[in-house]
């Protein structure tokens, strides 16, 4: 009898088998978390919190309006969705990993924002109900999730009716000599500086071999229109550095 082929995720560049993905991210945001702010800063010389607020700015959420943060890690959309919506508002911010949790639980707390519902979860099987929310954010997340696809569907399943989903993620540089640049700096800084900060250099090295394993924007449109996502289009930020996707649900 042939043998099954043993069905394969990325992990940075290696294949790891599909069931092993997530233990692999969970040891890599585990052992990063405490230090997780200071090295987004550090690593994006503070430019992920423009890219955030650009996210944040396209959001048209109002007040008593309900937002959902996915892969929410140390909250920095979910204190920003929980600004927006205010206290007749409802912000959820999910994730996988119960120390990133944690430590977005507690950033929320010290903002007066002990309000945001911190639910443990996965973004492949969201556990809420279809139709829940006005908008829902991911960030820099999805491409730390095995099944991008059932990600997608299961974050499209969650909004309501005329809401949008917003995917922020790293994505592919526009002009080549920003890619030269950032190629040398991604593989020969970054993993240096996360051992100086975290003492991981390798986490910071899955980084940069993710986000180059990551779908391109293209790509990434199709796979949101193949979620069933509607009037899907995305800004790149930073050259394509980043990109900011946006779809609905209607
Ligand atoms: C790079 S951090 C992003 C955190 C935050 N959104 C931000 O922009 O700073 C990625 C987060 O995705 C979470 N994550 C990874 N796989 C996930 C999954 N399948 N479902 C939910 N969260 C996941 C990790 O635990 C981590 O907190």
């Amino acid at each position: 009898m042939a043998e099954r082929p043993i069905e394969t995720a990325d992990f940075g560049y290696e294949d790891v088998p599909r069931q092993d993905k997530a233990r692999r991210v969970r040891g890599v945001f585990d052992s990063v978390a405490e230090r997780y702010d200071l090295m987004n800063d550090l690593m994006s010389g503070g430019a992920h919190r423009l890219w955030k607020r650009f996210a944040l700015a396209v959001t048209g959420l109002r007040r008593g309006a309900r937002a959902l943060d996915v892969a929410g890690g140390t909250g920095d959309l979910a204190i920003g969705l929980a600004q927006q919506v205010g206290r007749q508002g409802h912000v959820v911010l999910a994730d996988i990993n119960s120390r990133m949790l944690q430590i977005g639980r507690d950033r929320l707390i010290d903002r007066g924002l002990g309000m945001v519902e911190c639910v443990q979860a996965d973004a492949q099987h969201l556990p809420f109900a279809d139709g829940s929310f006005d908008c829902v954010t991911i960030g820099f997340g999805l491409r730390n999730v095995t099944d991008k696809a059932a990600a997608l569907s299961s974050m499209q399943r969650v909004l309501k009716p005329g809401g949008q989903l917003l995917v922020l993620e790293f994505s592919k540089p526009v002009m080549s000599p920003v890619s030269r640049i950032y190629d040398a700096y991604s593989f020969r800084v970054l993993p240096w500086l996360g051992r100086v900060v975290t003492g991981d250099a390798d986490a910071y090295r899955y980084l940069a071999e993710s986000i180059r394993r990551h779908p391109d924007q293209e790509s990434l449109l199709q796979m949101m229109r193949g979620a069933g996502l509607e009037g899907c289009h995305y800004h790149n930020l930073t050259g394509g550095l980043v990109a900011l996707h946006r779809g609905y649900r209607y």
